[in-house]
C-alpha cells in the first residue's frame, strides 16, 4: 500500500509530478513537452488557489483533514498565492498550473500538502477553474462594452441635430438623424451583453466533487463548495462535467458576435473618416501615420477592429471542432480549451477600449454629412407625399421615379426641378412640394417609435441610458 516511489507525489530530484508511481521510467522529453501546458494555463492560478482552499474545507468536514491541517493548508495555499502574486515563475518541471501550485504547498506546508488532492482529480479541478476563471472574464468584458455603450450615447448626444445619408446597399438611401446612425451600433451590444450574461448562466455549473470521471469517492458537501465559490448550480452527472466545455463555446460565440459587431462599427468609421466621404475625423491620440507618406493619419485601432471578429470566429470554430466526436468525460484534447479562450477574451479586452477611444476622440463635420444629403433621397418622401394626397404608392412610386429620371439626366437637384416638372409628373404635386424636398422634413414625418423623428431619438437615448443603467 505506502508508494516507495515519492516522486509520484512529491518533489524528488529537483522535479515535483502529480503522476508517475506506475512507471519504470520518467516520460520521454518529446512527450513531456507536448503535454506542457503550463506557458497556457498559469494565469488559472488565483482561480486553483481559490477552489483549493475551499476543497480543504470541504476534506475536513468529510474527517479527511483534521481542523488543524486544514487551516495548515490553506494558510499555505495563502503563502503559494503571494509568491505567484509576486512574480514566482515555472521551472521546467511544473506541467501545468496545478502541479506548481502543489510543489508550492508543500514547500509551504509541508505533510499535510500531500493529502489535498484526495478525492479530486485534474479533470474536475481545471474544468472548475477555467470556469471561474470565465465568469470573471465576462465581468471584465461587460465592464468594457458598457464603456463603450456610453461613448456611443454620449456621440449620440452630440449627433440630435446632425443628419446624413444612411445607406443601403451602400447607396444613399433616406436623411436620418446623426445620432440614429450612431445608436445604430449601441443595440448590438445590448444584445452582446445578455449573450455575454447566459455564457455567464452556463459557466456557473460547478464540477468539483467529479473527480477524475465517477465523482468523489468521500463524502464532499458539495452544496458547501457551491456557495464558497459562488457558482449557481452543481453539476448532475461527474462524466458530463469533466468533459463539458459548452460554456467555452458559448463565451466564444458571445465573443465572435461582439466582434462582428466592432467590425460594423468599425467599417462605417473606416469608410466616413476617408476623403471620399469625410463625415469623420480621426483624433490625434488615436490616428498613426505613415513611415513613407507624411499626410497620412490612419485609423489603425478600427482596422483592427474590423479584423478581429475573425481570429475570434477561428477560437469559436477551433474549439468546436476540438469538442466534437470527444468520447465521453475527459480528454487530453481539452487541454486546448484554454488557448482559444484566453486568446479571444485577450484580443476582445485590448480591441473594446480602443474602440471607445477611437468614437471618443471623433469629430463630426456636420456640413458635409447634410451635403450629402441630396434631394433624390426624398424620392420616397415625395412618393408618400403624393400617398398622403390619395394618389396608391404604386402610381406615386412612378410618378417620382420620372421626376428622379428629369433630374439626372439635366445634372441636377430635384429641388431645381420646375413647377412645371412636378405637375407634369403627377397633377397631385402642388407648390408645397418643395418642403418635402428638405431633409428635415423627411425626419419630421419619422416620430414613429424606432424610427429616426427628433422626438423618437430623444426617446431612444433614453432607453439607451436606462440599458447601459
Ligand atoms: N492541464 C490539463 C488541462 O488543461 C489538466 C487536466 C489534466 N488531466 C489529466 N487527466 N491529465 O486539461
Amino acid at each position: 500500500m505506502t508508494p516507495k516511489k515519492a516522486q509520484a507525489s512529491s518533489t524528488h530530484g529537483g522535479t515535483h509530478k502529480l503522476w508517475g508511481g506506475r512507471f519504470a521510467g520518467g516520460p520521454h522529453p518529446a512527450l513531456e513537452a507536448v503535454n506542457r501546458s503550463i506557458t497556457v494555463d498559469f494565469r488559472l492560478w488565483p482561480f486553483d488557489i481559490q477552489l483549493s482552499k475551499s476543497w480543504a474545507r470541504a476534506l475536513a468536514k468529510a474527517g479527511v483533514f483534521t481542523g488543524a491541517e486544514c487551516e495548515a493548508v490553506r494558510a499555505g495555499l495563502d503563502t503559494v498565492a503571494a509568491r505567484l502574486a509576486g512574480g514566482e515563475q515555472p521551472i521546467p518541471s511544473d506541467e501545468d498550473v496545478h502541479t506548481i501550485i502543489d510543489r508550492l504547498l508543500h514547500e509551504a506546508a509541508g505533510d499535510p500538502a500531500s493529502r489535498l488532492h484526495t478525492g479530486r482529480s485534474r479533470n474536475d479541478q481545471v474544468a472548475t477553474a477555467t470556469r471561474l476563471w470565465t465568469r470573471d472574464a465576462i465581468a471584465r468584458v461587460d465592464e468594457h462594452i458598457t464603456a463603450l455603450q456610453r461613448a456611443i450615447i454620449a456621440q449620440a448626444e452630440h449627433l440630435q441635430d446632425a443628419i446624413m445619408p444612411a445607406y443601403t446597399h451602400m447607396q444613399r438611401a433616406q436623411p436620418v438623424s446623426g445620432a440614429h446612425w450612431m445608436l445604430n451600433h449601441f443595440w448590438p451590444l445590448v444584445r452582446d451583453r445578455e449573450r455575454l450574461a447566459a455564457a455567464h448562466r452556463s459557466a456557473g455549473v460547478m464540477p468539483l466533487g467529479s473527480g477524475a470521471i465517477a465523482g468523489s469517492a468521500f463524502p464532499i458537501d458539495r452544496e458547501l463548495l457551491r456557495t464558497e465559490l459562488g457558482f449557481e448550480r452543481i453539476s448532475a452527472n461527474s462524466i458530463d462535467a469533466v468533459g463539458d466545455r459548452d460554456f467555452i463555446a458559448d463565451t466564444l460565440y458571445a465573443i465572435t458576435m461582439l466582434g462582428m459587431h466592432l467590425s460594423r462599427i468599425a467599417e462605417d468609421l473606416i469608410l466616413y473618416g476617408s476623403s471620399e466621404f469625410g463625415f469623420v475625423r480621426y483624433g490625434d491620440s488615436f490616428s498613426t501615420g505613415s513611415s513613407m507618406m507624411p499626410q497620412k493619419r490612419n485609423p489603425d485601432a478600427l482596422e483592427l477592429a474590423r479584423g478581429s471578429g475573425a481570429r475570434m470566429l477561428g477560437d469559436l470554430v477551433g474549439l468546436l471542432a476540438t469538442i466534437k466526436g470527444l468520447p465521453s468525460g475527459y480528454n487530453k484534447d481539452l487541454q486546448e480549451d484554454k488557448r482559444s479562450l484566453f486568446d479571444a477574451v485577450d484580443g476582445m479586452l485590448l480591441l473594446l477600449p480602443a474602440v471607445a477611444g477611437s468614437l471618443e476622440t471623433l469629430t463630426f463635420n456636420r456640413d458635409k454629412m447634410a451635403a450629402a444629403c441630396t434631394s433624390s433621397m426624398m424620392a420616397t418622401d415625395l412618393a408618400d407625399y403624393l400617398v398622403r394626397k390619395h394618389v396608391s404608392f404604386r402610381e406615386a412610386h412612378g410618378a417620382v421615379g420620372a421626376l428622379v429620371r428629369e433630374a439626372e439626366e439635366k445634372g441636377i437637384e430635384m429641388t431645381e426641378l420646375p413647377s412645371e416638372s412636378f405637375v407634369n409628373a403627377h397633377h397631385a404635386f402642388e407648390s408645397d412640394v418643395m418642403h418635402e424636398l428638405r431633409p428635415r422634413t423627411s425626419l419630421s414625418h419619422r416620430d414613429i417609435a424606432g424610427g429616426t423623428g427628433t422626438k423618437a431619438v430623444a426617446a431612444q437615448i433614453q432607453q439607451a441610458k436606462a440599458a447601459v443603467g
